[in-house]
C-alpha cells in the first residue's frame, strides 16, 4: 500500500493506495473528523491529485478511528467569523463540489457520527455503505444555522421531500438502519466488516471499464439537473463514446471469446 502524502502540514487527510483502490481518509478523530478549513483544502488536494493519477479507478472517503465518519463542520470555526467571511469560503470551491464533478466513482465508507457537512459529504459520494453502529443526520438547525454544503438540495432528492424536511426540521440523528429504510444509505453492515465490504465493491467496480464507469456517472449526474428529454439526448451522446472506446472493442471481444475482459480505460 502506498501513502499518498498530503504535504510537510499537518495531515488531516491521509491518502492511500492499494491496487486500484484509493482511500481518503478524515484524519482528526480528537475532533470526530470535524472538517475545518485547512481539512477541507488537503481533501481537494487528495483528491485533485487522485484525478490524475490513472492507476486508481475507484476512491472510498472515511474517517479515522471508530467514532467518526464527520461529525460536521469545525463549530469552533463559526464563533468570531462575519457572514461576509462565511460566504466567502462556500463560494469557494467546495469538497462536495470536489467529489460530485470527480470522473472515478467515490463510496463513502461511514464508520460512525455522520453529521452536518459529514452527511453533505457523504450524499455527494455516489454510493453510501454505512456500518450498522453510524449515526446521521442534519443537527444544523439545533445550533440556529441551516445546512450550506447541500443539505436542503441533495437529501430530498435521495430520501424524498418529506423526509428530508422530517430531518432537517428536527435535527435528529437517525440509525444506519432507519438511514437504509429512506435511502440515505445504500447498505448497512457490521462495523467491523465495513473496510472489507467497501474494498470488496469498490474493486468489483475497479474491474469495469474505466470509460464506462466514468460516461455512467457523468450521465446519472447530469440526470438531477436536467429534464428527462435532455438527459436522453445526453445519455445517446455518452453511448457514443463508449461505443468508440477501445473498451468497448476490448469488451465485447472478451465476451465473445468466454474470457475476462482486461480494460485499459482508454
Ligand atoms: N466541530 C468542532 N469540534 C467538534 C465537532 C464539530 N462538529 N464535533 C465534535 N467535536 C469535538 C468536541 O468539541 C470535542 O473536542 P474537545 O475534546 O476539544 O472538547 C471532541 O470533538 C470530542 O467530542 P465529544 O462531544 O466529546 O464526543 P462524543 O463522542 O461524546 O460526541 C458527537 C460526539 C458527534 C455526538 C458530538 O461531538 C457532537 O454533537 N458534535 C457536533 C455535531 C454537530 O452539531 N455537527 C454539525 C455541525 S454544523
Amino acid at each position: 500500500m502506498a501513502r499518498d502524502t498530503t504535504g510537510p502540514e499537518e495531515l488531516n487527510v491521509l491518502a492511500d493506495i492499494e491496487g486500484s483502490v484509493a482511500t481518503v481518509t478524515i484524519n482528526r478523530p480528537d475532533k470526530r473528523n470535524a472538517l475545518n478549513g485547512a481539512t477541507r483544502t488537503q481533501f481537494m488536494e487528495a483528491v485533485d491529485r487522485l484525478q490524475a493519477n490513472e492507476a486508481v479507478r475507484v476512491v472510498v472517503v472515511t474517517g479515522a478511528g471508530e467514532t467518526a465518519f464527520v461529525a460536521g463542520a469545525d463549530v469552533a470555526e463559526f464563533a468570531d467569523r462575519t457572514p461576509m467571511e462565511q460566504l466567502s469560503v462556500m463560494k469557494r470551491r467546495t469538497v462536495y463540489q470536489a467529489v460530485e464533478a470527480f470522473p472515478k466513482p467515490v463510496i463513502a465508507a461511514i464508520n460512525g457520527y455522520c453529521l452536518g457537512t459529514g452527511c453533505e459529504l457523504a450524499m455527494a459520494c455516489d454510493i453510501r455503505i454505512a456500518a450498522d453502529s453510524a449515526k446521521l443526520g442534519q443537527p444544523e438547525v439545533k445550533l440556529g444555522i441551516m445546512p450550506g454544503g447541500g443539505g436542503t438540495q441533495r437529501l430530498p432528492r435521495l430520501v424524498g421531500m418529506g423526509r428530508a424536511l422530517k430531518l432537517l426540521l428536527t435535527g435528529d440523528i437517525i440509525s444506519a438502519q432507519e438511514a437504509l429504510a429512506i435511502g440515505l444509505v445504500d447498505e448497512v453492515v457490521a462495523a467491523s466488516e465495513l473496510t472489507r465490504r467497501v474494498r470488496e465493491l469498490a474493486e468489483r467496480i475497479a474491474q469495469r471499464s474505466p470509460v464506462a464507469v466514468r460516461l455512467i456517472k457523468q450521465a446519472v449526474r447530469a440526470s438531477a439537473r436536467m429534464p428527462l428529454g435532455e438527459g436522453l439526448r445526453l445519455e445517446t451522446s455518452l453511448f457514443g463514446l463508449a461505443f468508440a472506446s477501445q473498451d468497448k472493442a476490448e469488451g465485447i471481444a472478451a465476451f465473445l471469446e468466454k474470457r475476462t475482459p482486461d480494460f485499459k480505460g482508454r
